[in-house]
C-alpha cells in the first residue's frame, strides 16, 4: 500500500527543493515527488498548509534507560521525540549501568525497536563508568551499534586519557562528543559565575571551566585527527575557538541547545527555579547572542536539546541539591520556528541543515533527502499552530522545562520513519 501526501510545502536545500507538491511513499521509500500526482490507489493524506522536510534528528538526548526509568524510559523518551517531530535521537550513556559495554548498547537498541517510535542511535561511554580512568570497550560497542563516544555529563579530566579516547574513536570512524568541564575550576558551581551568581549567593561555574577543555581538545584533535564534536557549547569564547579550529581545517563540529540560545543567566532570580539549573549553565546575554550569530553564520553545525528529564521530587529541592538538566525534545522545533524561522533569522533550509542534514553527517548516518529513492523519514510541520507550553502537553514522563508558560508557534503534525507514521495529526501512533 502506498501513501500520497498532498499539497505540502516541501523544503530541502540539499536538492534545491522549495515548492508546494505531493510526495508518494512506497515500501518505506520516497517513490515520487511532483505536482498533482494521481491517487493511483494510494491512501491520500492532504496536508495543505504544512511544511515537509527531511526528518529531524536530535543528537543529544537522555533516555535514562537502563536504570533511571522513574525519570524517563526508552518508550516515553522516544514517544516524546516523535511528538516533538524527531525521526531519530542519539541517546546518552549516563545510564545505570553506564552504557559502556556492547551488551548495554544492544539492550538500548532492542528496547528502541520494541518501542518503535523513532530510530535510536546509541552513544557509548569513552571511559568505564564515566570515571575518566579506564577506556571503555569502544571497539566492541562500535561493532554492536554505538555511533559515537561521549562521557556526557562529565568532562574527561586527563588530557592523556582524552588523547587515547580520540585515537581509539578515530580507528572506528566514530566522533568523540565532549561535555567540556574542568572539574578543578568548576567545583560545585551551580550557575554561571558572574553578577547573578553573586547576587543570588550561588557558587559560580566560570565560562573558562568550559573553554579550557574546548581549547585543549582542539589541540588533541590536531594531534590525533579524530572527529571532535563539542556538545552544548555556551560561551562566545568557546564559539571563537571552534570557529578558528574550523578555519584551520580541523574536523571539529559543535551543537547548541535551545535553552542556551533563548534563555540566559538573568532568567534565574530569587525564586530559585531549579528547572533553570543546567550543565553547562545558562550564560550571559552576550554569550547567547554569540551563539545566535554562530547559528546564523554556519559555525554551529547542529541544534540539539540535551533533553534531561528529572523527577519532581529531585527538582523540588534547594537549588544546590537539585540535579542539572531540563527537558526539551517536545518544545525545540516550536522554539526554532517561533524564535528563528518565523522572524526570518534563519531560513527553513538552514533549519534542515541544523536539524536533519548535519546531525546525520556528524554521526556518519546515511543521508536522507526529499528525493526519489531515499528513505521516507519525513517531518511534516504545521507552522501556524499556536500553543502554550504546559506540563500536560508532554509525552515525556518529566516536565522540568525552562519554557513552561511560553506561547509558541508551529508544531510537528506528522512524522514518518521508513514511511511508517509515528505521529499523525500531532498524536503519537501506537
Ligand atoms: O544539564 C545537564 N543534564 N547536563 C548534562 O550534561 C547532563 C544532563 C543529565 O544527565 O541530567
Amino acid at each position: 500500500m502506498s501513501l500520497l501526501i498532498k499539497n505540502v510545502l516541501a523544503i530541502d536545500g540539499q536538492v534545491g527543493l522549495h515548492e508546494v507538491c505531493d510526495i508518494r511513499i512506497e515500501d518505506g521509500l520516497i517513490a515520487e515527488i511532483g505536482k498533482d500526482l494521481p491517487e493511483d490507489g494510494s491512501e491520500v493524506r492532504d496536508l495543505t498548509g504544512c511544511v515537509a522536510t527531511p526528518g529531524f534528528v536530535d543528537i543529544h538526548v537522555h533516555l535514562r534507560e537502563p536504570g533511571y526509568e522513574y525519570k524517563e524510559d526508552i518508550e516515553s523518551g522516544t514517544r516524546a521525540a516523535a511528538h516533538g517531530g524527531m525521526v531519530a535521537v542519539c541517546s546518552m550513556p549516563n545510564t545505570n549501568p553506564v552504557t559502556d559495554t556492547a551488551s548495554t548498547i544492544e539492550f538500548v537498541l532492542r528496547r528502541a525497536r520494541e518501542a518503535g517510535h523513532c530510530r535510536v542511535l546509541p552513544s557509548g561511554a569513552c571511559t568505564q563508568g564515566l570515571k575518566g580512568e579506564i577506556l571503555a570497550e569502544m571497539g566492541d560497542m562500535a561493532l554492536h551499534g554505538a555511533v559515537a563516544f561521549t562521557d556526557d555529563g562529565r568532562g574527561v579530566q586527563d588530557a592523556a586519557m582524552m588523547r587515547r579516547v580520540m585515537e581509539y574513536a578515530s580507528q572506528f570512524d566514530r566522533p568523540v562528543m565532549a561535555h567540556c568541564q574542568d572539574d578543578a575550576l568548576v567545583g560545585s558551581g551551580q550557575i554561571n559565575e558572574g553578577p547573578v551568581s553573586t547576587l543570588l549567593g550561588l557558587t559560580g561555574w566560570p565560562a573558562q571551566g568550559e573553554e579550557i577543555q574546548i581549547a585543549r581538545d582542539i589541540e588533541l584533535c590536531r594531534l590525533t585527527g579524530c572527529h571532535y564534536h563539542v556538545q552544548h557549547v555556551t560561551t562566545a569564547r568557546g564559539i571563537d575557538l571552534i570557529r578558528q579550529a574550523k578555519a584551520d581545517g580541523l574536523p571539529v563540529t559543535c551543537e547548541v541547545t535551545p535553552h542556551h540560545l533563548f534563555l540566559d543567566e538573568t532568567c534565574i532570580d530569587d525564586s530559585y527555579n531549579t528547572y533553570l539549573k543546567v550543565n553547562p549553565p545558562l550564560r550571559s546575554a552576550d554569550d547567547a547572542k554569540a551563539l545566535l550569530e554562530a547559528v546564523i553564520d554556519g559555525t554551529v553545525d547542529a541544534l540539539v536539546t540535551d533533553h534531561a528529564p528529572h523527577a519532581d521530587f529531585e527538582k523540588d529541592r534547594e537549588f544546590e541539591e537539585a540535579p542539572f538538566g531540563m527537558t526539551g525534545i517536545e518544545t525545540a522545533l516550536s522554539l526554532y520556528i517561533t524564535k528563528l524561522v518565523d522572524p526570518g533569522i534563519i531560513t527553513w533550509e538552514r533549519l534542515v541543515e541544523l536539524l536533519a542534514a548535519n546531525p546525520r553527517e556528524i554521526l556518519n548516518q546515511p543521508k536522507v533527502k526529499l528525493a526519489v529513492g531515499y528513505p521516507a523519514d519525513i517531518t511534516v510541520t504545521d507552522p501556524k499552530i499556536e500553543w502554550t507550553v504546559t506540563p500536560d502537553e508532554f509525552e515525556s514522563k518529566a516536565y522540568n522545562s525552562g519554557f513552561l508558560g511560553w506561547e509558541l508557534k508551529g508544531r510537528a503534525r506528522d512524522v514518518y520513519v521508513d514511511g511508517k507514521a509515528t505521529l499523525k495529526d500531532g498524536v503519537v501512533c501506537d
